[in-house]
């Protein structure tokens, strides 16, 4: 199924300080989404948000809260996020022995369920749960952090995951995340992916996000 390219940007790359002026200036140039970043100490090695932080995009904005959960025990965690506002929840295979229960545990709490795979899990782990998602987000970098390097031997991945997808008629959107930029977005795109998260390539562009948002705009209609 093809459906229209959108912009995540990633406010783990915002200033925290301004927050809010952040997200307004993003969606005023045409920002898709919001992804958030959750990040626990324990599946990744960095801490960063909370429900809280979703409760407050949700009080700042009506874009789609997209929360990507790099937790252990996600299904410990779905419910406060869901009660804080977020449009999908996105887990990780590696985080989730009892995937088909957390998914669905996700959809009815009527939030979307995405599942997740780092760069060093195989496409297979979430080919049985395919059915099941409304996202598959395959990290183009190890999570962690924003700034990493995308790692292109991830791509072979979305060309699998794309051709499965369209296969079965699926309607899932396919979403890449980490070292997106101008430069690897089209790549990403021609392999199949649907869904873009950024954050430093917006959060960070010398000519601010209104040029980082247009520089990945215009590398979409390459
Ligand atoms: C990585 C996070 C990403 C990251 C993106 O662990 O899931 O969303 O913050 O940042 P950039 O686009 O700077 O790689
Ligand atoms: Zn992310």
């Amino acid at each position: 199924m093809t459906h229209l390219p959108l912009l995540a940007p990633s406010i783990l790359s915002a200033d925290f300080a301004r927050l809010g002026e952040d997200i307004a200036a993003v969606q005023q140039h045409g920002a898709d989404w919001l992804h958030v970043d959750v990040m626990d100490g324990h599946f990744v090695p960095n801490i960063t948000l909370g429900p809280a932080i979703v409760q407050a995009c949700r009080t700042t904005t009506d874009l789609f809260l997209d929360v990507h959960l790099m937790v252990e025990y996600p299904e410990r965690h779905i419910e406060a996020f869901a009660a804080a506002g977020a449009g999908g929840l996105t887990i990780h295979t590696e985080a989730s022995p009892n995937l088909h229960r957390t998914l669905q545990a996700i959809r009815a709490l009527g939030c979307q369920a995405g599942v997740a795979i780092n760069p060093g899990t195989p496409a297979e782990a979430l080919q049985p749960v395919l059915p099941l998602v409304d996202l598959v987000l395959v990290m183009t970098v190890n999570p962690g952090y924003s700034g990493q390097a995308f790692l292109p031997e991830t791509l072979a991945k979305v060309r699998t995951i794309r051709k499965w997808l369209d296969a079965a008629r699926l309607p899932a959107r396919l979403q890449v995340d980490g070292g997106i930029s101008a430069e690897t977005l089209p790549l990403a795109r021609a392999a199949g992916a649907d869904v873009f998260v950024a954050g430093n390539a917006i959060f960070t562009h010398p000519g601010g996000v209104a040029s980082g948002l247009a520089a990945l705009r215009a590398a979409l209609a390459e």
